[in-house]
C-alpha cells in the first residue's frame, strides 16, 4: 500500500521526481499530460481508481507567467480546476495530496523574506491562479502539503539558467534586472524534499500536525542579475566566451505580466517542523551546472 501518483511528469520538477523516485525504487506511477490532463476531472478520477495511490504528488501547472495575462482561463482550468479535481480525487480515496505553489501570490512589497502567514496579494494572473489554486486543495483535501517554491530551474526543460547559457552563445552582452530578489531553487532539491516527506507519509509516522502550507526553496537570496553572475562565475571556462552582464531595472525590461520586487521565501518552517531543507542556492546551482556539462 505504498503507491505515488505523479502528474506533471514532463516538467522540470516532474522530470527530477521520477529519476528520484526510481533510484528509491518507490512505487511510482507517473503520468504527463498525454495521458492525464489534470482539468479532466472525469479521467483523473478513473486514472486514482485504476491505479489506487496512496499519495499523489502534483507537479502539473500553466507556468507561463506572461502569457497567463492573456490567457486566463486556461491558466485558471489547470491552476484551480486542476488542482482541485487532483484535490477531490485524493480526498474521495483518502491519499495525501502534495502539491505546489509560488512566490508568485505575494506582491513583493515586504522587505524580508515572507513566512506562510503573510497575507498573499498576487499581482498578475499566474500567481492569482495558483492562489487560486491553493485556496482550493485547502478547501478539499484534509491531508494536503501546499510547497511553495520560487525560481526553479533543473537540467531538463525551459528555465533562467539554461536561458542565460544560450544568451551567452549567441550574444556579448545581456541585460539582466537587478531589482527584484528571490530564491533560486534546483528541481532536484524540491523533488528531493518532496519525496522525502512522501515517505514519511507512506511509512505512517507522518506527524498529525505536519500537514498544511510551507515554504520550500533553495537557501539564500539574490537578483536575477547576481543570479545571472553566480552562473556564469561557476560555469566558468567551460563557457568559450563570457558575456558582459549588464543590470538593468526591471523598468527598463518591461514584461506582460507584473513581478514582485522581493518574493523571497523564509523556509524555516519546513525545517522546524520536518527537518528539511534545500541546499544554499550556489551550492546547488553549482551541482546542476556540473550535471548539464557532463550529459552535454
Ligand atoms: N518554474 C518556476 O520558476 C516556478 C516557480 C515557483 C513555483 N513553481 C511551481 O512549481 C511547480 C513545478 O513547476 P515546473 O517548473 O516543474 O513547471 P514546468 O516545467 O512548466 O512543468 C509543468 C508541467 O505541467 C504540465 N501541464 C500543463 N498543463 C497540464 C495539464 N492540464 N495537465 C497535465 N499536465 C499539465 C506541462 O506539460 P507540457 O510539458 O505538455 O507543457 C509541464 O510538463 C508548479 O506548481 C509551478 O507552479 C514553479
Amino acid at each position: 500500500m505504498t503507491r505515488i501518483l505523479l502528474t506533471g511528469a514532463n516538467g522540470q520538477l516532474g522530470y527530477e521526481v521520477i529519476q528520484q523516485a526510481r533510484a528509491l525504487a518507490l512505487d511510482i506511477v507517473a503520468l504527463d499530460r498525454s495521458t492525464l490532463d489534470i482539468t479532466d476531472r472525469k479521467a483523473a478520477a478513473e486514472i486514482v481508481q485504476n491505479s489506487a495511490p496512496d499519495l499523489i504528488i502534483n507537479a502539473a501547472a500553466y507556468t507561463a507567467v506572461d502569457r497567463a495575462e492573456t490567457d486566463r482561463q486556461a491558466a485558471f482550468a489547470v491552476n484551480r480546476d486542476g488542482a482541485r479535481n487532483l484535490a477531490e480525487v485524493a480526498e474521495r480515496r483518502g491519499a495525501v495530496l502534495i502539491h505546489f505553489s509560488t512566490d508568485y501570490v505575494f506582491d513583493g512589497a515586504k522587505p524580508q523574506p515572507y513566512v506562510e502567514e503573510d497575507t498573499v496579494g498576487p499581482l498578475g494572473v499566474y500567481g492569482e491562479s495558483k492562489e487560486a489554486g491553493e485556496a482550493a486543495v485547502r478547501t478539499v483535501s484534509e491531508r494536503h502539503l501546499i510547497l511553495r517554491t520560487s525560481w526553479v530551474y533543473g537540467v531538463h526543460g525551459a528555465n533562467f539558467v539554461r536561458t542565460m547559457l544560450r544568451l551567452a552563445r549567441e550574444k556579448d552582452e545581456i541585460r539582466v534586472v537587478t531589482d527584484q530578489t528571490g530564491c533560486p531553487t534546483y528541481a532536484a532539491d524540491l523533488a528531493e524534499i518532496a519525496l522525502q516527506l512522501s515517505v514519511q507519509v507512506l511509512k505512517g509516522d507522518f506527524p498529525k500536525d505536519g500537514y498544511g502550507t510551507f515554504h520550500c526553496a533553495g537557501q539564500g537570496q539574490v537578483s536575477w542579475h547576481g543570479f545571472a553572475s553566480k552562473i556564469f562565475e561557476l560555469v566558468g571556462e567551460r563557457l568559450c566566451k563570457q558575456p558582459e552582464l549588464i543590470g538593468i531595472p526591471a523598468s527598463e525590461f518591461p514584461t506582460l505580466a507584473n513581478r514582485p520586487a522581493n518574493s523571497a521565501l523564509d523556509c524555516s518552517k519546513l525545517s522546524r517542523v520536518h527537518g528539511l531543507s534545500a541546499r544554499d542556492w550556489p551550492v546547488a546551482l553549482s551541482d546542476m551546472l556540473d550535471r548539464l556539462y557532463l550529459n552535454a
